[in-house]
């Protein structure tokens, strides 16, 4: 039997115009915190989760705003939640990924595991890399408009980097990581350069680009030993010991990285 069109509906092109859109299941409830996506995949599948008091089986099921969705028969409040931001620091020999990969070696394998149920939940971003060799800061987000924030070169947020290097440094070296040099992918702007001593060199640059520091120095005759970021914006790596990290208070994310964020979500209801 085929289905007459319900004229007294839009067609679905244009149902949610002007309407905030409905979410998918999954990523919402990943989105809230409650789980990650692929568990929050397993958790629907097991049929632990109801959205208006119907089991869903689809994890790409719509959540209508408004809906109320419950998992294990608890209410879970969906609006997005607030923006986190956790400083951590990374070791020499893991991989920055930037997505939450089934991968070993990566630093979400470093990271992860020692999250607390609070933060446990969340889909974590990487923003932007560090080399494989490079260690310091490196910042992970459950808001993926702040990665967009703090990668673009127009926001311009500096990030602060110690390079050991091989030759002798002296100011008239590094003069032209200060004026600014064209590297192979075009011009880089002038960075900040504090020679520190003949063999430590700190770059401060409010761009991010593929191994940038390691090419500006190496273009002056300074070949990079080991690479350490110490600083994003004006948040520091401080007394974080390597491997672990902290998370960022609303104050450092909104001062020190320039970002206004998501406020604080309520709490969820029984
Ligand atoms: N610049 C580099 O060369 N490497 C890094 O890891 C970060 C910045």
């Amino acid at each position: 039997m085929t289905r007459k069109p319900d004229k007294t509906k839009p067609p679905r092109h244009q149902r949610w115009e002007g309407k905030e859109k409905p979410d998918w299941l999954s990523r919402a409830l990943a989105r809230a915190g409650v789980f990650p996506q692929d568990e929050a995949e397993a958790a629907i599948n097991a049929g632990r989760v109801s959205i208006n008091g119907r089991v869903a089986k689809m994890a790409l099921a719509p959540v209508p705003p408004g809906a109320t969705v419950r998992v294990d028969g608890r209410v879970i409040e969906l609006s997005a939640p607030t923006t986190r931001v956790l400083a951590f620091h990374k070791p020499a020999g893991v991989l920055s990924s930037t997505a939450r990969q089934h991968r070993t070696g990566t630093v979400f394998e470093v990271l992860l595991p020692q999250l607390p149920t609070d933060l446990a939940g969340y889909t974590w971003h990487a923003v932007g890399r560090l080399d494989v060799d490079s260690t310091g800061l490196l910042l992970f987000t459950n808001d993926d408009k702040f990665v967009a924030h703090a990668t673009s070169p127009d926001t311009r947020l500096p990030k602060r980097y110690v390079a050991t290097v091989f030759s002798t440094a002296d100011d008239a070296r590094v003069e032209p990581l200060r004026k600014g040099m064209t590297l192979d992918d075009g011009p880089a702007r002038p960075a900040q350069v504090r020679v520190r001593d003949e063999h430590t060199v700190e770059v401060t640059l409010t761009e991010g680009r593929h191994h940038q520091v390691k090419r500006m120095l190496g273009a002056v005759g300074l070949p990079v030993r080991a690479l350490h970021r110490e600083a994003v914006g004006s948040v520091d790596l401080l007394d974080i010991p390597e491997g672990t990290f902290r998370l960022l208070t609303d104050e450092e994310v909104r001062e020190g990285l320039r970002y206004e964020g998501r406020a604080a979500a309520a709490e969820p209801q029984d």
